[in-house]
């Protein structure tokens, strides 16, 4: 019973024994005991335990009986380093609200228990890990996933890393990351959805769903944390950490854009991020954490800063100690700090100074408890899971080779060489990425283990072992040795095959974290093995795997076909094998523009068309001298300026024709939508799927607006000779910017309109409309 309707019930009857009775001692003594008992359960009703009452009474029943170092207590996060007296006497005290890396489930559970039976509220931890693709069974890297440009199974990924993860105790994972990067310096570009918002959107939307499913309470779902807000990759010269220079306009309409769809799809939380935008770090930042997070997007979870993030605010020379850094994160709106303990040492003080409000203490609180009352965390503190997977499931793992073969891009096919026909029986398998099973994991996969990875050696020796003749050689001792040692064995290997299927790429080392490079080409001296082995004459099929766009432009002409597959997970191998081999067509598209060198970088697709874009005439050379420039365009001298491989750009086995590009009406209002068609025809000989892409141009504006915008995309799949009609529907939503008084609005004018399989326009029928 909540205390308001104990209240009315003893008001009620005391009243009526009262008026009734008045002069009846009994009954007197009977009204006293009554209003005793009114009184103390109106002081000890515990709203806050009651599952039945509605989250925000939840809430605030909880914040008006928290003492402020409890309050504060919430607003910490700490990492844990083993179980010790300190650790136990801050939970006890309620001075620590979350743990990350806390250890395996029964670590979990100990620090839990005290949290709930000795603290003195119980209020329970939660407990967040990077769950970032996959948990014990690790699907491609973010990137990798991106390529799939299939939301349907980049969610159902999640939803399994969520079942895999909620079974060890976490009830939290720091993903989806969903940073628009242009850069592949930036070693982050791994953990990334692309270079594109649109893409990003949809793919972040579809991983907060996976995460968090429809009710965050039920057992096999995590809260999501999108990150890292915002602007963390477009950092300087791709260098991690480094400064962000992005315009409000090019913020809101780029970078902000997946972060919003995340928020729109339910992201529990949000990781404030390391970098300097503008000039305020932002995790620091009242401008993205309340103005537009709070104010216009109405986010009513919380946001943990980055690891060290508010300790940083000093060396970001914003703050001139951790009692300054904290009273401008937690006044700018970080809900909780990661690891560092500036909230913890100084908030009470500034409270006491006046300088951060209580009512925006409570206010950050509550948003730590709402999440932790929608985990259902108060009722089920522990592991909600009662069925324990004992290894990693088949279904599952079914999904992850799925997942790898849809985000496996086909980028060269000469004369159709792949899929291999079964003229060739004798393979040589060489690289060092044929048989690496830490490195084809990818970064950031602290819980997936080696030992469960199938590598494109095991796949094939497993399936053709017994049919076909497979040498072996890895050709290089890893894929940044520098030692030939092992190249005249490779050589040998490729002599006595048909055909040499090499794997090469990067370790995971070289991808992730503080892994920028200033040269993205193929590590070592790779370069030298394709060579070396192509010299024999024998057919090459080159297989990349990486955790970023590199350059590989010396070594095309070489090798028959290429397959990028990133780093494609646990299950990469078979996936490979399947590709290779043709039961399966490749069928995954860039999510990022891929450069011919570094110079270029950045370079992307939605650029801007400048005052001088080269003619149609200049593509594909280059053009002048540095003594005697020609064209004076925008251009270099020294290098095609167009991209080695376009966003949206995959081949495949099957050939794709399109047709009949039809819009409703060349002229349409504001309000009305545009209803678009084409005819998808799989004129190939092999079932398989395409990615139908739309972009936009809006000709001219207020401001100056993008070459290309994608709008709408859809994955089908088509059998030999069959056709589909793909429809879309744009509306003018779909059109709006900022504009040059930063209003988001959709401005009447001319528009083209493209559909086809890249964002290349070699590759995209056209048409125009406009809107009146
Ligand atoms: C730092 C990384 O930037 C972030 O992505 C990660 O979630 C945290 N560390 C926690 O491990």
């Amino acid at each position: 019973m909540t205390s308001y309707s104990t209240f009315l019930m003893v008001w009620f009857l005391s009243i009526n024994i009262f008026n009734n009775q008045e002069k009846n001692m009994n009954l007197k003594l009977l009204r006293f005991l009554l209003i005793i008992l009114f009184t103390s359960t109106v002081f000890y009703a515990q709203t806050y335990k009651d599952p039945k009452a509605n989250i925000e009474d939840r809430v605030n029943d909880l914040i008006s009986k928290m003492t402020l170092e409890e309050k504060i207590g919430q607003m910490q996060q700490n990492t844990l380093n083993g179980i010790d007296n300190n650790v136990i006497s801050e939970i006890k005290n309620g001075k620590v609200g979350s743990f990350l890396n806390a250890g395996d489930l029964e670590a979990k559970a100990k620090l839990q228990k005290i949290a709930v039976e000795q603290s003195r509220l119980g209020i329970p931890l939660i407990f967040g890990r990077d769950v970032i693709h996959g948990y014990k069974t690790v699907f491609p890297i973010p990137l990798g996933q991106a390529a799939s440009w299939n939301p349907d199974l980049v969610e159902k990924g999640s939803i399994i890393a969520a079942r895999e993860a909620a079974e060890d105790g976490i009830h939290w994972t720091f993903a989806p990351m969903v940073d628009i990067s242009r850069d592949p310096r930036w070693g982050r570009i791994a953990e990334s959805c692309g270079e594109d918002p649109f893409l990003a959107s949809k793919l972040g939307a579809a991983l907060v769903k996976g995460f968090q499913g429809n009710d965050l309470s039920s057992e096999n779902t995590i809260a999501a944390c999108v990150k890292h807000y915002v602007g963390y990759g477009a950092t300087e010269g791709g260098k991690d950490y480094n400064t962000t220079l992005i315009p409000e306009r090019e913020l809101r309409d780029i970078y902000l854009k997946p972060f919003q769809a995340s928020v729109k799809a339910g992201a529990a939380t949000l990781m404030s991020a390391f970098n300097d935008l503008n000039g305020v770090p932002t995790s620091a930042n009242s401008f993205t954490l309340k103005t537009v997070l709070r104010d216009e997007w109405n986010f009513d979870g919380f946001v943990v800063s980055d690891w060290g993030a508010v300790s940083e605010l000093i060396n970001h020379g914003i703050a001139k100690d951790g009692s300054e850094a904290a009273l401008k994160a937690a006044n700018a709106g970080v809900n909780m700090e990661m690891v560092s303990r500036h909230f913890t040492e100084n908030l009470t003080k500034h409270i006491a100074d006046g300088k951060v409000e209580q009512k925006w203490i409570d206010e950050l609180v509550a948003g730590i408890l709402r999440v932790k009352f929608r985990l259902g965390l108060f009722e089920n503190p522990y592991t909600r899971i009662t069925e324990n997977l004992k290894t990693l499931s088949d279904d599952f793992k079914e999904v992850a080779k799925q997942s790898a073969i849809e985000s496996t891009v086909l980028l060269q096919n000469e004369d159709d060489f792949l899929p291999l026909n079964d003229k060739f029986k004798k393979i040589a398998i060489i690289g060092p990425l044929a048989n690496s099973p830490l490195d084809q994991l990818g970064t950031w996969t602290p819980d997936g283990e080696a030992k469960n990875t199938i590598t494109p050696l095991m796949a094939i020796k497993e399936e053709f072992g017994n049919s076909i003749e497979i040498n072996y050689c890895k050709g290089l001792e890893d894929a940044r040795s520098l030692g030939t040692d092992y190249f005249k064995k490779a050589v040998e290997t490729a002599n006595k095959s048909d055909v040499v299927l090499l794997f090469v790429g990067e370790d995971y080392l070289l991808s992730g974290e503080t892994h920028s490079r200033a040269f993205i080409n193929l590590p070592g001296i790779q370069e030298d093995l394709i060579q070396q082995i192509s010299k024999t004459g024998k057919p090459i099929v080159l297989v990349i795997m990486a955790g970023r766009p590199l350059t590989f432009g010396n070594i095309t002409k070489d090798v028959k076909s290429i397959l990028y597959a990133w780093h494609p997970g646990t299950m990469g191998g078979q996936a490979l094998s399947d590709i290779i081999f043709g039961k399966v067509s490749p069928s995954g598209k860039l999510p990022v523009t891929f450069p011919r060198t570094i110079g270029q970088i950045p370079l992307y697709y939605n650029h801007k068309n400048t005052g001088r874009p080269p003619a149609p005439n200049q593509l594909g050379r280059t053009i002048g001298t540095p003594e005697n420039p020609e064209g004076y365009a925008c251009y270099y001298l020294d290098v095609d300026f167009t991209p080695a491989y376009n966003f949206g750009f995959g081949m495949s086995y099957a050939k794709f024709e399109y047709s009949n590009l039809n819009i409703s009406s060349n002229k349409i209002k504001m309000d009305e939508n545009l209803e678009v068609k084409i005819t998808v025809k799989n004129t190939g000989k092999m079932e398989a799927k395409e990615i139908v892409q739309l972009y936009i141009r809006d000709i001219y504006g207020s401001v100056t607006r993008p070459i290309k915008e994608l709008k709408a995309f859809e994955k089908i799949n088509l059998r030999p000779g069959e056709e589909k009609e793909v429809k879309f529907t744009i509306s003018s939503d779909d059109l709006k910017f900022h504009n040059i008084d930063m209003k988001y609005v959709a401005e009447p004018g001319d528009f083209e309109l493209f559909v086809g399989s890249s964002s290349n326009n070699n590759d995209l029928l056209k048409t125009n409309f406009v809107i009146e």
